[in-house]
């Protein structure tokens, strides 16, 4: 026994001078949180009993777990900037869920190698808390971040215990009612890292890279390096050694230098790495530069800088280049939240979300209308994706009464400069963006309030461009206020860049938000017309994508525009992915609660409009993807099903149960002037340049056939679709089989019924209920319909148009996963999935 306990004693020691030995440590305190939403004053107190409170894992949102209920965050006002004069009551605007009032966060966390040294320093770092962070470490107050997307961090050394044992970390949150115009999600639904250094350290976002010189031959690296130093040490003491490593680990350039009191606490290295591979769309390399930090002999610090060699700039009246190629942008705006996850961070959804968009063609995201979790820049990154990073939804003149306006005054700065810092270093990153239609844009002094936010980005960055989205053209072209950006950034009305483009400056036109088409996945409306605000009582639109906004409009509107004017550089599509709340133009229709603009919806299942984009933004794939389905009632016969496709080539020929209706070929002759008269807009003149379109077509059960045929006339690729028989069985396919056994990896399952044959049956709606065991768990399913009450988490959930997707998180334990789905009426299906 006793030399049992001077074993552990003795490997408790080594353990101990392991740690303490070590210059810098990084932990994540994701398990073993309490969590309640009782907002208890005393509740930040060490000595309080939490021990009834709920058990959570951080990254959480406590609000994605419902249930929904019209009067979370009911809004009864106007919305201005969707043209609304009279207030009325908007249920579902910020998604239904109760995300609203206050959830307090509590843990523990040991810093052994800090017990007794007084010269470790140990940092809280939270990559987002939702939100006006109140934090305490013991009972004793640290300070606060209100606000809630973006990254903090406390340096909480004074406030630990002197044993560096059990330090309790509480944090209280606050959401107030009509603060967001979407759902915000709730908690601490980013990641909260500890940081152990020594007193003499490089602090958090410390590095800045920047690469001034980019050949074929070689690359300049410049390397800014901020250190911390103890009181009164005199610079000379201190060394950097910092090494250029390749994406295979090998040295490529290497750089040594002394601090001098005149360096103002910042190292400037110059290195060159000789034949640079560049960061690029295709082949995104990464280098790192590992920097140490030496007083005198001793090394106290290292660092390492993720970075890329690459170039971007924007050439007036040309566009905007990515290492020296004109690259256009085919973006999409995102909201951060991850449908049935909510907002908690994932990285295996966010990969997914990336992986999806970039088959469509996507090569940049902007993150709207706020900060991006570090996972998906770091995603973007290593995956080839480029990032808008925005900021704020609102200034100082309130969009909600809750909404930043509260905070502009005292945290702008604030939160611009974390940002930057946060992010300089990502080669994805290549613009940000200030501001999304703020209403500052009509005001005299809006210009100033721009500038001024655009400086302090150039002061923290000189690199990249700042732009921003605007929505009022009649004012920002008339008073400085686009002027003053260093790219002119529109929302919407691609009507009017050609009048823009003459009266500003930049001789540039970005399309910083378009489209904003409507859409539900395997839903058709018809008479088949295009539409503004229209609304159904099924609270559904036309998957026909025909159906926009007031201030919006269809896809190819924007298309023509980015591809016929020299001076356009691209667009950022509303949206990429559904997301919760904002259900337009289902303003008070509850249960409406989540989005329809998504190209992809809130399951991550592609709408047809997918496959329009991916026809034009990724022309090398084959897209050949036919709408409607073909599975009507049989007192449909007859009637008339317009038919549409979407494919890469310029022709294609469409047979009905063999009988030919005739070939369509995209009419390129179609131009801008012209399309713009009420009867072309009718008769969808701009979309007959980039769709194949029937409208006449009458439907009978059978299979409708398209053949598509390149520029020679030449029969190149076939699509069939055939009238579904009675529900048979339910098809389950994984995005991926193999997980991780990180007890966090996700695999999403694309859940289906269809008939014996394998078509699927579009019109199902029943309810799966879904078992997993083995090395993993259910986490949450979604269908895509956005006026579903159903519960994320539950193990059971109703098709929408045949379709959902279900969740699987993978445990601790590798081993073999197995997923089950059942529903009355139809056989079963299991699928296995492996945890390593
Ligand atoms: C824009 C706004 C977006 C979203 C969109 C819906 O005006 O920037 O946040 O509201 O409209 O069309």
């Amino acid at each position: 026994m006793r030399k049992r306990s001077f074993l552990f004693l003795a490997l408790g020691l080594m353990c101990f001078s392991a740690l303490s030995a070590q210059v810098r440590r990084e932990f994540l305190l994701d398990k073993g949180w309490k969590f309640t939403r009782e907002d208890d004053s005393l509740s930040y107190g060490a000595a309080f009993d939490d021990s009834r409170w709920q058990s959570v894992t951080v990254p959480h949102d406590w609000a994605i777990y419902g249930p929904f209920n019209p009067n979370n965050d009911k809004q009864n006002v106007a919305i201005v900037q969707d043209g609304q004069v009279e207030p009325s009551e908007h249920a579902g605007r910020t998604g239904g869920l109760p995300f609203v009032g206050t959830g307090w966060y509590r843990t523990r966390f040991s810093v052994p190698e800090a017990a007794g040294d007084h010269s470790k320093r140990v940092t809280l770092i939270f990559d987002g808390a939702m939100s006006d962070a109140h934090v305490w470490v013991n009972g004793k107050f640290v300070g606060v971040w209100p606000y809630g997307y973006n990254s903090f961090y406390f340096d909480v050394t004074p406030y630990l215990n002197p044993d560096d044992k059990d330090n309790v970390l509480a944090v209280r949150l606050e959401n107030l009612p009509e603060s967001s115009r979407w759902y915000p999600g709730a908690g601490l639904y980013r990641n909260v890292h500890v940081q152990v250094t020594n007193e003499a350290h490089i602090p958090v976002w410390g590095t800045f890279v920047t690469t001034p010189v980019v050949t074929d031959a070689y690359a300049k690296v410049n390397l800014k390096t901020e250190v911390s130093l103890p009181e009164g040490a005199s610079a000379e003491r201190f060394r950097l050694e910092t090494v250029v490593r390749d994406s295979a680990g090998n040295e490529v350039a290497k750089a040594v230098s002394k601090l001098t009191p005149f360096d103002d606490h910042t190292f400037t290295q110059e290195l060159v790495v000789e034949n640079p591979m560049r960061w690029d769309l295709d082949n995104p390399v990464l280098y790192t530069a590992e920097s140490q930090l030496f007083d005198g002999d001793r090394a106290v610090d290292t660092y390492t800088t993720p970075f890329g060699i690459r170039t971007i700039e924007i050439r007036p009246n040309d566009g905007f280049y990515l290492n020296g190629r004109k690259t256009v942008f085919q973006g999409v705006c995102n909201h951060h939240d991850l449908g049935p996850l909510g907002a908690a961070v994932n990285d295996a959804a966010i990969r997914r979300q990336v992986r999806i968009m970039k088959d469509m063609g996507v090569n940049a995201i902007r993150t709207s209308h706020n900060m991006p979790a570090p996972e998906l820049v770091r995603a973007c990154d290593e995956m080839g994706m480029m990032l808008m990073v925005e900021t704020f939804d609102e200034w100082k003149s309130p969009k909600c009464q809750n909404g930043y306006n509260r905070l502009f005054d005292d945290w702008a700065e604030k939160d611009l400069v974390n940002v930057v810092r946060h992010y300089r270093n990502a080669p994805s990153v290549v613009m940000w963006c200030i501001g999304n239609e703020v209403p500052e844009q009509g005001m005299e002094h809006g210009a100033k309030v721009a500038r001024w936010l655009q400086d302090i980005v150039h002061r923290e960055d000189p690199t990249r461009p700042v732009t921003q989205g605007m929505d009022n053209p009649g004012a920002v072209i008339n008073n400085n206020f686009a002027a003053v950006m260093d790219v002119a950034g529109f929302n919407y009305r691609p009507f009017m860049y050609p009048e823009n483009y003459r009266k500003l400056p930049q001789q540039i036109i970005l399309g910083s938000e378009t489209a904003s088409t409507v859409s539900s996945r395997g839903v058709y409306k018809f008479p088949v017309v295009r539409a503004a605000m229209k609304t159904y009582p099924d609270h559904q639109a036309s998957s026909y994508d025909v159906e926009h906004c007031g201030w919006s409009n269809l896809p190819e509107d924007d298309f023509i525009q980015h591809e016929d004017l020299p001076y356009t550089i691209g667009e950022f599509v509303w949206t990429g992915f559904d997301y919760l709340g904002e259900p337009t133009p289902y303003y008070t229709n509850w249960p409406s609660h989540s989005s329809l603009f998504g190209i992809v919806d809130l399951a991550g299942i592609p709408k047809d409009r997918y496959y329009l984009y991916r026809s034009h933004w990724n022309p090398s794939a084959e897209t050949l993807h036919v709408l409607p389905h073909w599975s009507w009632p049989e007192e449909r016969i007859g009637d008339t099903i317009p038919v549409f496709v979407y494919t890469n080539y310029p022709s294609a020929e469409l047979f009905i149960n063999g009988v030919s209706q005739g070939v369509r070929t995209k009419d390129t002759t179609i131009q801008l002037e012209g399309s713009y008269t009420p009867e072309a807009q009718a008769s969808f003149e701009r979309q007959k340049r980039y769709r194949l379109m029937w409208m006449d077509t009458r439907y009978e059960p059978g299979t409708i056939r398209v053949v598509a045929y390149d520029s020679t006339g030449r029969a190149v690729a076939e699509q069939e679709v055939h009238t579904a028989g009675k529900p048979h069985h339910i098809e389950l396919t994984a995005d991926r089989s193999v997980l991780d056994a990180s007890g966090k990896d996700l695999a999403f399952i694309s859940v289906r019924v269809v008939d014996k044959d394998g078509n699927l049956c579009p019109d199902d709606t029943r309810q799966i209920r879904f078992k997993v065991k083995g090395a993993g768990t259910y986490r949450a399913a979604a269908n895509g319909n956005p006026a579903s009450l159903e519960l994320f988490h539950l193990p059971q959930m109703k098709l929408f148009s045949g379709q959902l997707t279900a969740i699987v998180q993978s445990g601790e334990e590798p081993g073999e996963i197995l997923f089950e789905a059942t529903a009355p009426g139809v056989k079963g299906a299991k699928l296995k999935l492996q945890s390593k």
